[in-house]
């Protein structure tokens, strides 16, 4: 797999070698047990070198470094934004794959649930900025993939609530948590039914509507905060009651699960799904303004509005 040098830390150890690739053929540059210099770093940048190569069954061992450099690379002003982006989302999805592709039935692992906090905390202040925004726009994924949709549902909940100052460090956290896992309960989901073209059968649409109760259920035996908890079981309730699975009205919805009730319409619509096309961002907000007032909290989708139109 293809790394910049950038984000690559001087004398820390690591588990993988480095390989520099010439045509087709890749060369070792740097043994796994061999210190990584400023040296070697600043020779790859001298020379151009954009990229150097992991081999692919030391994957997971450079995961979990990028995981635990992830804060250092964010905060380094010297490392081009587009650089930290690329790494923030490949990071996210990893953290997002690994947490969905546990042995779910067992419920989520609270080291599991440590790492999605680590990385919450991390992106915070660096999902502030616009032209962060601005930056992930160009990588955000729009496949229709619960990782992708998870980190896209995190990343816009996160900047939309930060514009909000009754939101305080802690909210965000949470909420960010709960943005990350809302869709956790999809994983005990056929992937028939989630990849299915066609009209869903009443018992396919039974089972779907009770993915908010099963991922309640998944992280029940986790130690998530009340507000995680509301954002996976009230994701999809509309302020009308026309929601799900509870019909829960208006002020029983608490309100930073608002924002990504709005955020999750949002990336649903302007994904590829299996059942329609992507619609442009332009023509998703119409259809959410037309097709969902009376359902979403007009103060939290005027804002959206205001924040998507500073940074597409
Ligand atoms: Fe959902």
């Amino acid at each position: 797999m293809p790394i910049s040098p950038k984000i690559l830390f001087p004398s820390e150890t690591r588990e993988f070698s480095l390989y520099t690739k010439r045509g087709s053929h890749y060369r070792l540059y740097c043994y796994k047990d061999d210190p990584f210099t400023r040296e070697h770093k600043e020779l790859l940048l001298e020379r151009g070198i954009a990229r150097v190569y992991v081999r692919a069954p030391s994957r997971d061992w450079f995961k979990q470094y990028a995981q635990t450099h992830l804060g250092s690379v964010l905060q380094d002003h010297t490392i081009p934004l587009e650089e930290r982006s690329r790494a923030f989302y490949d990071t996210s999805l990893s953290v997002v794959r690994q947490t969905f592709n546990q042995k779910l039935p067992q419920g989520l692992d609270p080291a599991v649930l440590q790492k999605i906090e680590r990385m919450v905390k991390e992106a915070l202040s660096f999902l502030s900025r616009e032209e962060t925004l601005r930056s992930l726009g160009a990588l955000m994924s729009h496949d229709y993939d619960t990782y992708c949709h998870s980190v896209n549902v995190f990343i816009l909940s996160a900047s939309i609530l930060q514009t909000f100052k009754r939101f305080n460090e802690d909210d965000l956290v949470q909420v960010g948590i709960g943005a990350i896992l809302h869709d956790i309960g999809k994983t005990e989901l056929p992937s028939e039914i989630i990849n299915k073209p066609g009209k869903l059968t009443p018992e396919e649409y039974r089972l779907v509507r009770e993915h908010p109760r099963v991922g309640q259920r998944l992280c029940a035996g986790a130690p998530l905060h009340q507000q995680s908890h509301d954002v996976i079981l009230y994701h999809h309730e509309k302020l009308d009651g026309s929601g799900y699975p509870i019909g829960a009205h208006g002020h029983h919805i608490p309100q930073c699960v608002r924002v990504v009730t709005i955020v999750d319409i949002y990336d649903a619509l302007t994904s590829k799904r299996p059942y329609a096309p992507p619609l442009a961002p332009f023509d998703a907000l119409q259809l959410m303004r037309r097709e969902f007032d009376g359902k979403i909290d007009p103060v939290y989708y005027e804002r959206f509005v205001r924040l998507l139109s500073l940074t597409l």
